[in-house]
């Protein structure tokens, strides 16, 4: 075999290998074996010293044309491995957008919280601020300044964890009242305020008590407020939380730190006033105490009980959660049951 037929018959093997092979690597050691040094172009070019000087270019420059082809036709296949596995990792990392996301679990605000924020924005598009105060109270800010002096029976109301002989767990958030009163410069402006938080009282939990639960405390004083205005704000809240067609209704009561003191019922949500077992026939829920801000509890706090005066009122957000979603056991609340808790997701 001349040495034309040679090169010509290792082109053809060359090309078959090449377009054989399916890998990058192979291909580049098919590179190294064909076309190096000790590869068969190079190999069998030796024997071009037999040929006739006239041969020798001819069959010369047609290794090298060989060669070329073989260069070509390995980078064209490189090219086009290099394009199909980038299609494949491309389409190996394609999204199905369409396909259902993985569900992440959320929490969410207590139910009870969700309340209180209710109360509180209802509040505050009335201008009203939110304050907090300390859960472990001084008995002169829970009992004394809320014009309950010492050996008052009224304290007896509310029965108390006391911690030493002056501090205790307050058993209402009312001594707010006293603390923000205190401080409130009138000369700025009438006080407009509300105070959630946790109160405690030694009662022996059941459906419809708890040793602790919430209350939202409010408070406006400024001149010339009278119980109507008390009555207009109780509706804008009862409207706001349950709807327009709940009424408010008062009824005289006793608080020490009111006069005159009232209760305050709402249409039952039950029966829608018809009277049922929740509202024990009579179409109404007591949901909260309020009143006319005692002149005591004004001038303890140094404010002119002569010309200055308000309503308070206080209202438990768990009797709001119970009544509005149904719920009859204020253990509910507070036992962190999942499967209570993830109703209201
Ligand atoms: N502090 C009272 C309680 O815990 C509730 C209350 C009644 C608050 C009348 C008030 C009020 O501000 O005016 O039972």
């Amino acid at each position: 075999m001349g040495l034309k037929e040679e090169l010509e018959a290792i082109k053809q093997k060359g090309i078959s290998s090449i377009a054989e092979t399916t890998d990058i690597k192979n291909l580049n050691d098919i590179r190294v074996k064909l076309l190096g040094k000790k590869g068969p172009i190079t190999q069998s070019l030796r024997g071009i010293a037999k040929l006739s000087v006239e041969e020798r270019p001819v069959v010369g420059s047609f290794a090298n044309k060989i060669r070329d082809e073989l260069a070509t036709a390995i980078s064209e296949k490189q090219a086009k491995l290099e394009a199909e596995k980038l299609n494949r990792k491309l389409a190996e990392e394609t999204i199905d957008v369409t396909l259902p996301g993985n569900q992440v679990p959320a929490g969410h605000p207590h139910i009870i919280q969700e309340t209180i924020d209710e109360i509180e924005s209802i509040f505050m598009g009335m201008g009203y601020q939110v304050l907090t105060g300390p859960e472990v109270e001084e008995e002169y800010y829970n009992f004394e300044m809320m014009n309950l002096p010492k050996n008052h029976p009224a304290r007896d109301m509310q029965d108390t964890f006391y911690i030493t002989k002056e501090i205790l767990m307050r058993t209402h958030t009312s001594p707010m009242q006293a603390r923000t009163l205190e401080k409130h410069d009138f000369s700025k402006g009438p006080l407009k305020m509300i105070s959630p938080g946790v109160v405690f009282r030694r009662d022996t939990d059941d459906p419809t008590h708890s040793h602790q639960f919430h209350q939202v405390e409010g408070i406006v004083i400024d001149k010339h407020i009278t119980m109507a205005d008390l009555k207009g704000t109780l509706e804008v809240m009862t409207h706001k939380l349950f709807g327009d067609k709940f009424k408010v209704r008062l009824r005289p009561s006793y608080f020490p730190f009111t006069e005159p003191s009232v209760e305050a019922d709402i249409t039952c949500m039950n029966c829608n006033g018809k009277g049922c077992d929740v509202c024990k026939g009579s179409g109404w829920i007591e949901v909260l105490g309020a009143g006319m801000v005692h002149p005591n509890v004004l001038k303890m706090a140094g404010v002119d009980a002569e010309e200055y005066g308000g309503f308070a009122f206080g209202v438990g957000p768990d009797r709001f959660a119970m009544l509005k979603y149904g719920v009859n056991d204020i253990r509910d609340f507070y036992l962190n049951d999942l499967r209570f808790l993830k109703q209201f997701d």
